[in-house]
This record gives structure tokens, sequence and C-alpha cells, in this order.
């Protein structure tokens, strides 16, 4: 090992401790001021009222079979007698919605499907809940619909109606085209079928394609790694979700079912992900973000070049969209100044809206220290940059970060320069792998309070 790589093994190791993804500030877990419902429609209402259009995001949680590694919200069931009541539900949600808000329509600029597996669906349960959604819907000049699909359940029967809708954009769950690995994480899939579908998508309009990839799966290796990303450098994607698998057996027993001793860990999981990049990058591919990467044709390359890429619960958008509405069961929904998320379990949830509620579980309202290190952690995992003014501006936790940030700067992670316009903050390339590390030094509530329980998946 050259000195060079010794370093960067020790860095890997020294930072290689559980810490969120960020998808959210504050995340999840330390979300304490649950909003009433009546709070939770002010929030919303005040950000539609300076909102060009708002973002719906349907959780549709059916899958056929279960996929061991899932850390997804999923119900597995075969019944295709359970999904049209779910859609009937959902649609009364988003009417529950308008009766609150008092409004009769909502401009609405993005429509995300997600789930478990929206392709669970028939055409024609498609049609019925898209249709629905835009019957009470003033629809945008430029407004964007997307869906993911898993290819072992999506045809063209779908994919057609799905373009007459008007969705462009479409994300496939891969994970790996290893037949060793799909056998032992119960997901069997070839590539023939992936081209088959992106063929198909392509000629009926989808101008974004989008692969979900998973490094750091049981029994992965540099060789099926990179057999992997030649699969999908033939088929060629328009943008690529590259995850660092997040190993969370406490709270998903399934991964349970293969050892651990069959997981890449630590720096051996790391090198997969930075052979990965290195491929996509010679291919033509852009890093846009943490786990990301895109073609320079694609929205979200240029959304990186001219600042206006936006992290949310999806992963990334070529821009922030406010409100989002979460339908369905576990669906989160964000306001800016509120998040709230729904009843996760089908039974309470439908019992709540046949009541006339809103389903929610939990929420947060952010405070004004909360808002302020939202920023700071979205332009992070955005921009790879961050700003702030004079220290005494700032809330008093980022009063401290100079301390906070000395050891990342030691480990020339990050580059920190002031002058007399503030404090800039530049994440360096080799920081990049430690990009959620860095981010953790501005959560304060997770500096003031350490979980007592394991929560997060580790961060390499
Ligand atoms: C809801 S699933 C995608 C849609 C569809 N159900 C499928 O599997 O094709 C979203 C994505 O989350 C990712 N994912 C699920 N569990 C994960 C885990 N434990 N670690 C990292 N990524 C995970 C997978 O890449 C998956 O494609
Ligand atoms: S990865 Fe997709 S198909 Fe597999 S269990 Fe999770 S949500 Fe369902």
């Amino acid at each position: 090992m050259n000195a060079n790589a010794a370093a960067r093994t020790h860095l890997l190791r020294k930072y290689n401790v559980p810490g969120p993804r960020y998808t959210s500030y504050p995340t999840v877990p330390y979300w304490e001021t649950t909003p009433t419902e009546a709070e939770w429609i002010a929030a919303l209402g005040r950000s539609l009222e300076g909102s060009k259009g708002a973002a719906v995001y349907v959780h549709v949680p059916f899958c056929r079979s279960l996929c061991t590694y899932c850390g997804c919200n999923v119900r597995i069931t075969r019944n295709r007698a359970i999904a049209q009541p779910y859609l009937e539900t959902v649609l009364a949600e988003w009417k529950l919605y308008l009766d609150k808000l008092g409004v009769q329509r909502i401009p609405l600029s993005e429509i995300h499907l997600g789930g478990g597996t929206p392709t669970f669906l028939t055409p024609e349960e498609i049609r019925f809940l898209v249709e629905g959604l835009l019957a009470h819907a003033d629809v945008t000049p430029d407004a964007e619909y997307s869906i993911e699909a898993d290819p072992r359940v999506t045809d063209a029967g779908q994919l057609k109606v799905l373009g007459e809708l008007g969705f462009r954009r479409l994300s496939l769950g891969i994970q790996d085209f290893d037949p060793r690995v799909q056998d032992i994480v119960n997901r069997v899939q070839s590539e023939e079928e992936v081209r088959v579908l992106t063929e198909q998508a392509r000629e009926l309009g989808f101008t974004s394609i989008n692969y979900d990839l998973i490094y750091g799966l049981p029994l992965q290796t540099m060789n099926s790694v990179e057999q992997t990303l030649a699969a999908v450098g033939r088929l060629r994607p328009d943008r690529i979700a590259f995850y660092g698998y997040a190993h969370v057996p406490w709270i998903k027993p399934s991964q349970r079912r293969f050892t651990e001793d069959d997981l890449p860990q630590g720096d051996a999981k790391r090198a997969l992900y930075e052979r990965g990049r290195q491929i996509l990058e010679d291919a033509g591919y852009r890093e846009i973000g943490m786990d990301h990467f895109a073609l320079e044709t694609d929205s979200l390359w240029q959304a990186a070049g001219q600042g206006t890429l936006h992290r949310n619960f999806m992963g990334y958008t070529s821009s922030l969209v406010s409100p989002l509405f979460g339908l369905g069961v576990s669906a989160i929904g964000d306001a800016w100044s509120a998040f709230a998320q729904n009843e996760k379990i089908i039974e309470p949830y439908r019992e709540r809206i046949e009541k006339g509620e809103l389903p929610l579980l939990r929420g947060h309202v952010l405070d004004g220290e909360d808002l302020e290190l939202r920023q700071h952690i979205l332009n992070l995992m955005t921009r790879f940059h961050t700003h702030w003014d004079a220290p005494e501006q700032m809330p008093a936790y980022l009063q401290a970060l100079p301390e906070r940030l000395h050891e990342l700067s030691a480990d020339q992670l990050i580059r920190i320069g002031t002058g007399c316009t503030g404090t800039d903050l530049e994440v360096t390339d080799l920081g990049r792998a430690f990009i959620r590390n860095i981010c953790m030094a501005f959560d304060a509530r997770l500096a003031r309070k350490a979980p007592d329980t394991k929560l997060f998946s580790q961060t390499v």
C-alpha cells in the first residue's frame, strides 16, 4: 500500500461511524415538535402562498416479494385486490387536504410515485390514481412526473399509460446484475429484461431514466461491481443513484437472512464505490451529489452547474419545489417550516381518513436554528460548499462551529476561508467520501443528544 492509500484507509476507519443520510434536517429520529393538524395545514398554506406549484409524493407500499436488503416501508402481498381500495383512500386523503386548506384546486409542478412498488398497480389503477390527483390540480406548464419501477413487475402496458399521462421520468431498481448477489438478496432480474424496458420507455417518450444501484451488498466483489457497471454502461441511463447499502438489521430483521461475513465493509465497501465512480466518470457521468451521477444532457447535471440542485426524502431533484404533500402510508410531507409523516400501517391510516382526520403520525416544526442549520446541510449535500456571515449573527450552536470543524480541516476533508464577506467552507475532493460526517458537524440536535440506541447506518 502506498502512503496516500494508507492515509486514506486510516481516514475511512476513523470516520466510519453511524450517521444520518440527511434527506432532512432535523433527521427523522430527532423530530420532537409534531405539528397539530391545524399547524400543519397552516404551514402548508404559507408555503403554497409563495409557490409556483406544489409537489405530491404518493407511497405505494405493495411488493410481490421481499428483497432481503430492503430498508423501505413495504407490504409484501400477491393479493391484487388490495390495491384499488388503497388508491381510493389516497385520493380521499388528497381531497381532505383540499377541504382543510379551503381550496378547490392546488397548483401542481411535480408528481412522484414511489414505494414499495408503484408498478404493482395495473395500467387502469395507475390511470385512476393520477387522474384522481389531477382532478383537483392546476398543472404548471413545466410539470414533471416520475415513477419508481421494479423491472420484474413492469411492462409496456404500464409504461404506455404512464407516457400518456405525461410521465417522462422513470427510475428502475437494478441494484446489481451479478447472479450470485441477486440470488442471496432474493431479487433475480436479467440485463436483457432491463434493456427491453429501457428501450420501450425511451420509445414511449421517457426522457430521463434513472437506475438505482447498491454497493456493499452481500457477496459483491470488485469484479462483480465492475461487471454490473459494464452492463449499466451498455444501457446508458441518464441518471444513476449508486447507494451505499444501509445495513440496519435492528430495524429491518429481514437483513439478517444473509450473514454479515458476506458483507463488504468499511474500506473494502468504500473501494467498491470509488471503483464505480471512476468507471462512471470515465463513461461521461458526473457525481452531482452524494451517491448520485448524471449525464451532461440530464437536468440534474445542469442543476448542479446552475446551483439549483435540491435534496429531499426522494433523493436529489433539479430544484426546490414547495410544499411537498406526502400521500399514502409512511409518506412524508415538507412545508419547509414543518415536516409531517403519515401512519405507517394501512389499517390505522385508512381509519383516520375515514374519520375525516389527516393521518399524521409524527412530524416537526422547525425553529430558527433548525431552519439555518437545514440550509447549511442542504448546501453541503447539493453544492459541497456553504457560507456564513460573522459568527455573532449566527445561532449559538454555530458560534462553536470552528472548534467542531477543526479536525475535519486538519484531515484536509474541508477548506475554510475567512474574509470580509464571512466564512466559506469547501468540501475537498478527499472530503466528498465523508460528506455525512461533515454534515454531522452542523447537526446541533445530534450533538446535544447522542442516540441511546443505534439509529443510523455506518457513514462509510
Ligand atoms: C423503493 S425502492 C425502488 C422501487 C422498486 N421497489 C424496486 O425495488 O425496484 C427504492 C430504492 O431504495 C434502494 N434501497 C432499498 N433498500 C436499501 C438499503 N437497505 N440500502 C441502500 N439502498 C436501499 C434501492 O436501490 C431501491 O431501488
Ligand atoms: S427493493 Fe423494491 S421491490 Fe424489493 S422489497 Fe424493497 S421496495 Fe420492494
